[in-house]
């Protein structure tokens, strides 16, 4: 028994899988599709909402510096990606490799941690959709009930010029310097996110009608997204100030993490999210049109022009605004405010890039996880309605809407800290299990044929994998217990139900028969 947990499918094996036409899933993703996949992934709540708190919080103007050492990390986990995704093109992603390199166990273990990193991704950043579309709506003076507009629970309070929000101690404080009492402020307890909720089914919907349709408007949303990006880092340049970046590197105050090179590594931490994503167009592989050749240039291709990105748009917020004012969850709208009241029309457009920059994110968060089951149930570990594929629309249709229907009651109930943390924590483990398996499969089947190959096999790895782990571990206990509870409830249904219905495992028992 223990054997058959790390049994590996072979190449071969896979290989045939991906030319099976039996598989159902439509090729129609060319290499521009799977890059504006990656990038549609990519830039989202880590640019439009993190940077701006990691900036005034951690590193200041250094935050530069962290989006540099994240980025770097990135790229020796995409670079091991882009390896796997050219040798085993196959829907999956991390999964599948784990299979072909490590065995069934630990590609369970991967698989049901990438869940972590789709399903919980889609919902956390439905989150911050909604923040964005209330204010967006707002500045239109149309107004959803305050009680359907967070987690269950929540309790917002009506605060003179601000509006709806969370009661925190910073909050109390300013309340109290202007005389105001939280009492006597009028108040609500939240029954669900229903914008969030909202944003998911409608996403969910799309991707039930079809591969190229999402694919489309995935396109659609990215140009939006990169154009205004574009604008703002080229408008913003002149009116940089550059007494703004000093100090570029804030003194530590004292506790780790608090500015100075501590406080950049914690920024390098905290915006880790906005890279997520890079990964999500290894999920395609069975609906790419050449996903030897292109998949690799999707992987990187997509991580390049986002690191370019979020490297400007530090350099240009930093310097147009002192990172002390960017704590707020609309950090570039504040960037916009400060460049004074000529540029006051890009704010409502700055808006609707994040609205479509959040929305591109969910889609293809959505449309990895249910792919991710897809593999899992053709390989038996998950039952087989999982693989159905609609017979018009050629979609993985049942599980897209079991992904849409759970992620739609996580976006409803949960807040975003803790689905957010949840997400870097099982993203981080699922890299770092990439790159240990590329060294492991170059040790034991060094034959294999690799159209592209990680450069300085073991360090890029090695390193890629450490710097990982050290992310993970600076993660709070909470978040690892919670990964802890997540896992244990993964070898439940592993042990009772995967193991006896693995089909790798039916094969080889019958073997020595035959
Ligand atoms: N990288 C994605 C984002 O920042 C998850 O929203």
């Amino acid at each position: 028994m223990a054997n058959n947990l790390f049994a590996t499918k072979s190449l071969q094996r896979l290989m045939s899988e991906t030319t099976d036409s039996e598989h159902g899933l439509k090729r129609a993703l060319t290499v521009t599709n799977l890059t504006t996949l990656g990038i549609g992934a990519i830039i989202g709540a880590g640019i439009f909402v993190l940077t701006g708190q990691a900036a005034a919080q951690y590193a200041g103007p250094a935050i530069v510096i962290s989006f540099i050492i994240s980025g770097v990390a990135c790229a020796f986990a995409g670079l091991c990606y882009a390896e796997f995704a050219s040798m085993i093109p196959i829907a999956g992603s991390a999964y599948t490799y784990a299979y072909a390199t490590l065995g069934e166990f630990l590609a369970w273990i991967i698989g049901w941690d990438l869940i972590l990193e789709y399903l919980f991704a889609a919902s956390t950043v439905s989150v911050g959709w909604s923040g964005y579309v209330l204010s967006f709506l707002n500045d239109f003076g149309v107004h959803i009930p305050a009680y359907l507009s967070s987690a269950t629970g929540t309790v917002l309070y009506d605060i003179p010029n601000l509006g709806w929000k969370p009661m925190n101690e910073a909050l109390k404080n300013h309340l109290l310097t202007s005389g105001i009492s939280v009492d006597s402020l009028q108040h609500v307890t939240c029954l669900m996110n229903l914008p969030a909720m909202f944003v998911i089914f409608a996403l969910s919907l799309l991707l039930i009608i079809g591969i190229r349709e999402s694919a489309n408007f995935n396109n659609v949303m990215v140009i939006v997204k990169v154009s205004v990006i574009i604008l703002f880092i080229a408008l913003g340049f002149a009116f940089v100030k550059a007494g703004n970046w000093h100090p570029f590197i804030p003194a530590n105050t004292g506790e780790w993490g608090h500015f100075g090179w501590s406080g950049i590594l914690r920024g390098a931490g905290v915006i880790f999210f906005a890279y997520i994503g890079f990964d999500a167009v290894s999920t395609a592989a069975q609906e790419a049109k050449n996903p030897q050749k292109h998949m690799p240039i999707g992987i990187l291709g997509s991580l390049t022009i986002s690191t370019i990105l979020y490297i400007l748009v530090a350099i240009v917020l930093t310097g147009i605004v002192s990172y002390t004012l960017l704590n707020v969850p609309d950090p570039v709208a504040v960037g916009v405010n400060a460049m004074g009241n000529s540029m006051i029309w890009l704010r409502p457009i700055i808006k609707l890039a994040a609205i479509a920059g959040l929305s591109s994110v969910i889609l293809v968060m959505l449309l990895g996880q249910p792919r991710i089951f897809f593999s899992m149930a053709k390989d038996g570990l998950l039952p087989p309605v999982f693989s159905h594929v609609h017979p018009r629309f050629k979609t993985p249709y049942i599980s897209t809407m079991l992904t849409g229907g759970v992620a739609i009651v996580l976006a409803g109930i949960l807040p975003i800290d803790i689905l957010g943390e949840l997400v870097s924590i099982g993203t981080l483990l699922a890299f770092a299990i990439v790159c240990v398996s590329i060294i492991v499969l170059r040790k034991t089947k060094p034959e294999l044929k690799r159209p592209f190959r990680t450069p300085f096999v073991p360090t890029i790895p090695l390193l890629g994998a450490l710097i990982c782990m050290a992310q993970m571990a600076s993660l709070p206990l909470d978040t690892w217990l919670r990964l802890i509870i997540w896992m244990a409830i993964g070898m439940v249904i592993y042990f009772t139900y995967s193991i006896t219905h693995s089909k790798l495992r039916k094969e080889n028992n019958n073997l020595p028969k035959n």
